[in-house]
């Protein structure tokens, strides 16, 4: 397809009218501060809407009344409406791949789900529940007749953070399956997750939409090999291990039949996949309900993206936020810091989502992005993050902005613990707005640090589902912003295709091509690792 004709009526994000109003409105000096904002009692009327069953507070954002009328005026300038009617009809929004990115339908209820995919989707939702149903009530089990009492999830990026980040948030309140995961190319991962298993009770679950990924396709074959050796079973295999891929011919070629795969389909990212099958391991750790209560949640914060008024639409006000913080006034990077143990992964998740999604240098049409375009997401649980680097957040010189998480109730029964943990959150926003003054300036602390409040009743499939589909539209807004292609990821081939040739040379290849630096490496770590045949 040729990218020029990708959208040429798209002017670059700093010639719009409302993006140069914004930097005059950040440059002026009279901008008022949080604390001054925050004089307006009826801010956190305006500024605080509930969606999908979460409470959004964005009302200690650095954001005056004018700021936040440009930004709706940027997201109308990029006809936000119609690229989000784009998105959920399936129109190839993956300009450079000429694909749709259709994940919303994943979650859509049997009616809602567009016609192109609708059947597909339900046919083989069913037949996971279909699935699990069959292993929670032993009619389905390891070839000894045994129960499978463990599942080993074998897979990377997008096809292992979402499922981990499910299963660890919410297993405590599942009653199925314990789940593993593997991602890691290190042995020490494959390792850790074999440690102790049986292997007439474990189910291994390998996903890979490419199945292609070299993690994933040495530690789904070193899994085959530790099964084989210990049961000299290889009948077994399609029982003990499933795929859930989009090339079931690699899947074959792996010794896996047809039944005992679950498809993937190219409009799925790979990043956008735990409501496809590759959630396969929520629903055995959570059981169906749950997984079926994760999807619900997320297809409540589509319909509310979908429906609700720019001014009103969680996503698509989070989405300016960060572009009024990254691109206006200096952030750096956004923080996400949860607190809720439960959700310690929710960083690393995110990072992916937000990072390979928008982590990009051009525009749709392939020029050059001009200005900045998403800065790097991370961050960490509270509590134990302020004994950490929050030390930088308060006085370091770094813009940053933050995303505080906080659960209304706990499950653990502790409430003297989950009080001091909320009150821990509120006074880190609160410290970060208005600061301290203080006459030795090592002690002063500036304040007007922009942060958003997300909160959720409680932490639950429902509530887990509409959070990570509200990052997903941000993402999606902030992409449609700047005018780049949030659904493809080319910058991450390089490095594999350099690996193939490297691990040749660590071994005994000649690396006389490599540049000096790297020859001098491979030398010092040849004589570390000397070469062993696989298996060994
Ligand atoms: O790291 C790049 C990436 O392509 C991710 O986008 C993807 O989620 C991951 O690799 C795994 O890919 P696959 O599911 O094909 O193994």
């Amino acid at each position: 397809m040729d990218m020029k004709e990708a959208c040429p009526t798209c002017p670059p994000a700093q010639q719009l009218a409302s993006w140069k109003r914004l930097a005059r409105l950040a440059a002026d000096p009279s901008q008022p501060t949080i604390a001054e904002l925050l004089e307006d009692a009826s801010r956190s009327r305006t500024l605080q809407l509930e969606a999908g069953g979460l409470l959004f507070d964005f009302s200690k954002q650095r954001l005056s009344r004018k700021a936040l009328a440009e930004l709706l005026r940027l997201a109308q300038e990029r006809q936000w409406r119609a690229r989000v009617v784009d998105l959920f009809q399936g129109a190839p929004v993956n300009s450079s791949e000429g694909r749709a990115a259709l994940h919303s339908a994943l979650r859509a209820p049997p009616g809602r789900q567009p016609p192109a995919v609708g059947a597909e989707v339900a046919a083989n939702l069913e037949r996971l529940q279909r699935f699990v149903a069959e292993l929670a009530e032993g009619r389905r089990a390891g070839f000894s007749g045994k129960a499978f009492a463990q599942v080993v999830h074998i897979g990377i990026g997008g096809s292992e953070l979402g499922p981990r980040l499910a299963v660890e948030a919410l297993q405590p309140a599942g009653r199925g399956r314990r789940v593993r995961f593997v991602a890691n190319v290190d042995g020490h991962a494959l390792a850790q997750a074999l440690d102790g298993l049986d292997p007439e009770t474990t189910l291994f679950i390998v996903v890979s939409k490419s199945f292609s990924t070299l993690e994933t396709r040495l530690n789904a074959q070193s899994a085959r090999r530790w099964f084989l050796e210990r049961t000299r079973r290889p009948e077994a295999l399609a029982q003990h291990f499933i795929a859930v891929t989009a090339n079931p011919q690699a899947a074959a070629d792996f010794g896996l039949p047809q039944q005992s795969l679950f498809p993937i389909w190219d409009w799925v990212g790979g990043r956008f996949s735990l409501w496809s099958a590759a959630g396969l391991s929520i629903a055995l750790a959570l059981g169906g309900e749950a997984f079926a209560a994760l999807l619900a949640g997320a297809h409540a914060m589509d319909q509310h993206f979908q429906e609700a008024p720019a001014a009103a639409n969680a996503p698509l006000l989070a989405a300016l936020i960060g572009v009024w913080n990254g691109n206006f006034l200096g952030a750096t990077s956004q923080a996400v810091l949860p607190y809720d143990e439960r959700l310690r992964l929710l960083p690393d998740y995110l990072q992916q989502l937000e990072t390979e999604s928008n982590g990009k240098r051009v525009r749709r049409d392939g020029s050059p992005l001009e200005v900045h375009s998403t800065p790097i997401l991370w961050g960490g649980v509270g509590s134990t993050g302020q004994h950490a680097f929050h030390q930088w957040l308060h006085q370091g010189t770094h813009g940053c902005a933050v995303d505080f998480i906080l659960t209304g109730a706990a499950e653990h029964g502790l409430s003297e613990h989950h009080r001091w943990l909320l009150a821990n959150g509120l006074s880190q926003a609160k410290a970060l707005a208005f600061g301290a003054e203080h006459a030795d300036p090592h002690r002063a602390v500036p304040g007007n640090r922009p942060s958003t409040t997300i909160v959720l009743d409680r932490l639950d499939p429902a509530r887990l589902g509409a959070l990570l589909a509200f990052y997903e539209h941000r993402t999606f807004c902030q992409g449609l912003i700047w005018d780049l292609n949030s659904f493809d990821q080319w910058g991450v081939e390089l490095g594999k295709r350099l690996a193939e040739t490297l691990f040749e040379q660590l071994g005994d290849g000649a690396a006389e091509d490599q540049d000096a630096s790297t020859r001098a490496l491979i030398e010092r770590l040849r004589e570390r690792n000397p070469a062993t045949e696989p298996g060994e």
